[in-house]
């Protein structure tokens, strides 16, 4: 078992193999109990998860707040992510993406007040604005930075020349993007690049947003419902692909969300799965200790080719992901 203390280097942090994401612990898919989440959130700490991820975006504050009340007392072991630039106020401000100077200045802050802490460890531009050169959100963040309100800069969902730009103004600690068995698309050039940049990669939605753990939307305030892999033709077409990593599980005696989870962390990233339930939380975290052999690995590669997912990653209109667009 992994001892619980084991850390791993992202960019120049140290965190555990695998983080836990916050976000489904906002009614993001499906309906989500407090006080389970809040057992969910003590119990990954229990088992030596020192890196949660949230963002402000998150049930509009609500999950920064969760993870807040779940800290306390812990806050001093923990490497805490959050992220702005969805604009919480989107409609009233008519703009969604903002990257602008002065919104991280007031994003940091209202984060800081939810989280209730002195400073965030690190602090990601969620999505790209199309508008303000990130070269201006970048030198921004590094002032935060020097202030002290944060540790480090992260990006999501950038593409190579977008990471290496903002790299130059200040070196970036860590990229986070889609990464799991369908979604391969970065390990084009983006994943080199941060390899060649000593950015850190965090795999965010490693369980094909439950997909790879042979979960689907039951419920129906579930935000799957729109997104086209999860609409039925897709669903039954990379159903086809998944078989060929239940088949693996049940070869190895384990669930198909270990083998998922296993298989990205084969690639020497950090995972950050989420999930609203102890029983999910420690099957996920004993994916640490099942190694894949190059053989198996082949296999489920060879099954999931790059690009093959049926379905775009968004529903059409949401932010647009650079370098990353679906086929
Ligand atoms: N940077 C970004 O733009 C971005 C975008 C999306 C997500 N993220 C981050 O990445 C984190 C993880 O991504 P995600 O939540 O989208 O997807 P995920 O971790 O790939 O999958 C989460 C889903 O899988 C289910 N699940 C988890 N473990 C399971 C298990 N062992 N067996 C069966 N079902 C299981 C969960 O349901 P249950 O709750 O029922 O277990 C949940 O519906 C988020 O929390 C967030 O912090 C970042």
């Amino acid at each position: 078992m992994t001892a619980t203390t084991d850390r791993v280097p992202l960019g120049p942090l140290s965190v555990s193999r695998q983080g836990f994401g916050c976000m489904g612990l906002s009614h993001v898919y499906g309906r989500a109990d407090e006080a389970e989440s809040l057992a969910t959130l003590e119990r990954a700490l229990d088992l030596g998860i020192n890196f949660l991820d949230t963002a402000d975006i998150y049930g509009l504050g609500h999950n920064e707040q969760l993870v807040g009340r779940a800290i306390r007392g812990e806050r001093h072991k923990l490497v805490i992510a959050s992220k702005f630039g969805n604009r919480l106020d989107a409609k009233a401000h008519g703009r969604a993406l903002d990257g602008r100077p002065e919104y991280a200045r007031e994003a940091v802050e209202a984060s800081l007040r939810r989280l209730d802490v002195d400073h965030i460890d690190l602090y990601y531009l969620h999505r790209l604005d199309p508008v303000t050169p990130v070269e201006e959100t970048v030198g921004e963040l590094a002032k935060l930075k020097g202030q002290g309100k944060i540790g480090a800069i992260g990006l999501s969902e950038v593409d190579a020349s977008v990471l290496r730009r903002a790299h130059a103004v200040h070196p970036i600690a860590a990229l986070q993007s889609e990464y799991s068995l369908w979604t391969r698309e970065v390990e084009a050039e983006i994943l080199p690049t941060a390899r060649e940049l000593g950015v850190g990669f965090v795999a965010y939605s490693p369980l094909g947003r439950g997909f790879l753990a042979g979960a689907e939307p039951v419920e129906e305030k579930d935000r799957r419902h729109q997104h086209p892999r999860f609409q039925a033709e897709a669903l039954a077409a990379n159903s086809r692909r998944r078989a060929v990593a239940e088949g693996i599980a049940a070869r190895l005696g384990v669930s198909v969300a270990q083998v998922s989870l296993a298989w990205v962390l084969s690639k020497g990233v950090v995972p950050i799965p989420g999930t609203r339930h102890v029983a999910h939380l420690e099957a996920n975290w004993a994916a640490n200790d099942l190694s894949l052999d190059p053989a198996t690995i082949a296999e489920l590669e060879a099954a999931f080719p790059v690009g093959s997912t049926v379905g775009a990653r968004y529903p059409a209109g949401s932010p647009p992901v650079p370098g990353l667009q679906p086929a």
